[in-house]
């Protein structure tokens, strides 16, 4: 990073200009984790789409933490009107919004590191649902294109190795304390 700049003030209190000053220019990526009243999320998501250089990405924090029902809120109040930006995925607890013509580049990448995604319609735009924890291993197994072939045949040896994981799992997890306790290594 060649620059930092750090600004404490009200975000409420900031304007498309002002913001733009405090990086020289537009925005190639924000990230709004500030107020999460509907009002502050409004604001917050306007004055970044302002500040935005094209092809940028906004990035907004807890669109559908349940503790934080005024970020939803906020974000349909923004887009009751036509906007410059659309929501085009969402994931790890964020909602992402870009230009239009920015999304299938963003939205091909996202794919390629997300476990799973699903498109569903979210205020008139298509956007992707990311998950990205790992998947189970019985999942994995499953998406193997090995195993897909054969699934009807597979479900007896899939029990048997999860027969076999369950019993391996106490010797596993005494192993890994064993070598984390160095009084234990030998
Ligand atoms: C959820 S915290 C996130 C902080 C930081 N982004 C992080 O991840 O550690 C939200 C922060 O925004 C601050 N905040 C709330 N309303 C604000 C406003 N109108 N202007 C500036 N900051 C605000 C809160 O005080 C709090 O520190």
């Amino acid at each position: 990073m060649q620059r930092l700049v750090v600004h404490e003030g009200d975000g409420n209190a900031l304007d498309v200009a002002a913001l733009k000053r405090l990086a020289g220019g537009a925005y190639r990526l924000i990230s709004i984790d500030g107020g999460h009243t509907a009002e502050t999320t409004a604001h917050d998501v306007a004055i970044a789409a302002e500040a935005l250089a094209p092809g940028g990405v906004i990035i907004l924090d807890d669109c559908f933490n349940e503790m934080w029902p005024g970020v939803s809120e906020g974000v349909h109040r923004y887009f009751r009107e036509p906007r410059g930006i659309l929501p085009f995925a969402t994931g790890a607890g964020r909602m992402l919004f870009c230009a239009p013509g920015a999304i299938p580049l963003y939205v091909d990448s996202l794919r390629a590191i997300a476990t799973k995604t699903l498109v569903h319609n979210f205020l008139g735009a298509r956007i992707l649902c990311c998950d990205f924890a790992p998947l189970p291993f019985t999942e994995r197994i499953g998406r193997d294109r090995r195993w897909r072939g054969r699934r009807g045949q597979n479900r007896q040896v899939l029990s048997a190795i999860k027969d076999e994981i369950h019993e391996l799992a106490p010797m596993l997890r005494r192993l890994s304390g064993e070598s984390l306790n160095p009084r234990g290594v030998t």
